[in-house]
């Protein structure tokens, strides 16, 4: 992996800020494009635009040709059976309330269970509180050990015959905790239960097979690996896909309409109203083209330096408290941490002024927040572009972030 190479590709890693090419540590919230994602875009919109599978003429063709074309790329990047299973969304949230709506408010009733935990992104988590108040299921969490930062497996327990649905997410946006989802997974298959992954923080960053996890739902945004915003995926098994009712409704969607009735589209067509994001499908087969090439080993191995440097300098720092677990190896590329007596926000601002981006608040994670007793949290998550020298850069002017705000110790 060479990292030079690598960041030339990435035009907005050459912003000057405070005098030096700016740092940017918030991937967790979004990721940067590199030209070949786009060149994608740019190629589409000047070759190929139209308004795919409505239309005969060579645009209408182009576009039917880039979208089709860009699920079978996704299909494999995952590993789902079939282009069928493939539905494209605006994003991680769109695809959650899609399975919430479709499947949970029609599939669950009163005294049924839904299990998800304390950490859970609201995406995941006011979804489910909706379906639970709709149909009168309860929604149960699954707390994490304040020490260790992991999942407290005697609430694992919570999980039984009432059980329909276990949610969480593969990897937490604010812990960043290396976790094994396959217990979880085949517990809750064995009580019956669907289970819903959200994959938001993990694609990105790591190699997934659908069909290895056995989710029945996987879901995750292009923007978090480096394609545009407005495009996301929902992965589901075809059979339970079958036994929904479409998300929302009008063009593209129908088979057959009459006055009274309408007959839907086959899968994955069923879900996919209106005219789709074409340009956005086009940057997520590029981004997945681009990742694949640097190769989710190297990528993986990469940022596991990073942490790794990240949080042994931060621990160096007496007044820096991490969130969650503090071992490396426990985490992926990403450390939440607070800086005792300085707000959140105010490390954020120094931090900025000296040209690094962080991200600042409860990160869509507000229950995780309370449960722990913070206000507010810092993030600073990286992506295979970052750099050592980065991290350095951050844990030199981290350092100095109290001194800033007039402490003396
Ligand atoms: C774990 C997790 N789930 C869901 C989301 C929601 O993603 P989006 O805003 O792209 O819909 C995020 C975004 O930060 C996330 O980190």
């Amino acid at each position: 992996m060479n990292i030079e190479l690598i960041r030339n590709d990435f035009p907005i890693l050459k912003t000057i800020s405070a005098g030096r090419p700016l740092v940017y540590f918030d991937n967790g919230a979004t990721t940067q494009k590199p030209l070949p994602v786009l060149e994608a875009i740019y190629e589409y919109n000047s070759r190929q635009n139209g308004n795919p599978h409505r239309g005969s003429h060579v645009l209408a063709i182009a576009a039917s040709e880039a979208y089709d074309g860009s699920k079978e790329v996704v299909r494999k990047f995952i590993n789902a059976r079939s282009t069928r299973e493939v539905i494209y969304t605006r994003n991680t949230t769109e695809s959650l309330n899609l399975v919430a709506r479709s499947y949970g408010e029609t599939h669950l009733k009163k005294g049924d269970r839904i299990v998800i935990t304390v950490a859970e992104h609201h995406a995941n988590l006011v979804t489910w509180q909706r379906v639970a108040q709709k149909t009168g299921a309860v929604l149960d969490y699954i707390y994490i050990d304040k020490e260790t930062g992991k999942f407290k497996e005697e609430d694992f327990a919570k999980i039984d015959a009432k059980t329909k649905i276990v949610a969480f997410a593969q990897v937490s946006n604010v812990l960043g905790l290396v976790f094994d989802p396959k217990p979880l997974i085949n517990l809750a298959h064995q009580h019956g239960a669907v289970v819903v992954l959200d994959g938001a923080q993990s694609v990105p960053h790591q190699q997934v097979d659908v069909q290895e996890l056995d989710c029945d739902f996987f879901v995750f945004s292009g923007h978090k690996m480096c394609a545009s915003g407005g495009i996301g995926v929902l992965y589901g098994k075809e059979a339970l896909l079958e036994d929904m009712e479409p998300f929302n409704l009008g063009g593209d969607m129908i088979d057959r309409v009459e006055e009274q009735v309408t007959t839907f589209a086959e899968l994955p067509t069923k879900f996919e109203a209106g005219t789709p994001n074409v340009e956005g499908a086009v940057s997520l087969a590029a981004a997945i083209k681009y990742l694949n090439n640097i190769g989710f080993e190297e990528i993986e191995a990469h940022e596991k330096k990073l942490v790794t440097l990240a949080i042994e300098g931060m621990k160096k720092i007496p007044y820096v408290r991490i969130i969650g677990s503090d071992n490396p190896a426990e985490k992926t590329g990403l450390v939440a941490f607070t800086v005792d007596d300085v707000h959140p926000h105010d490390v954020s601002e120094l931090l900025s002024a000296a040209g690094i981006c962080i991200r600042t608040g409860h990160h869509c994670a507000q229950p995780l927040h309370i449960y722990l007793g913070v206000n507010a949290t810092c993030r600073a998550s990286f992506y295979f572009y970052n750099t050592e020298e980065e991290v350095a850069y951050f844990l030199d002017k981290l350092s100095k972030v109290r001194a800033a705000m007039g402490y003396k110790d």
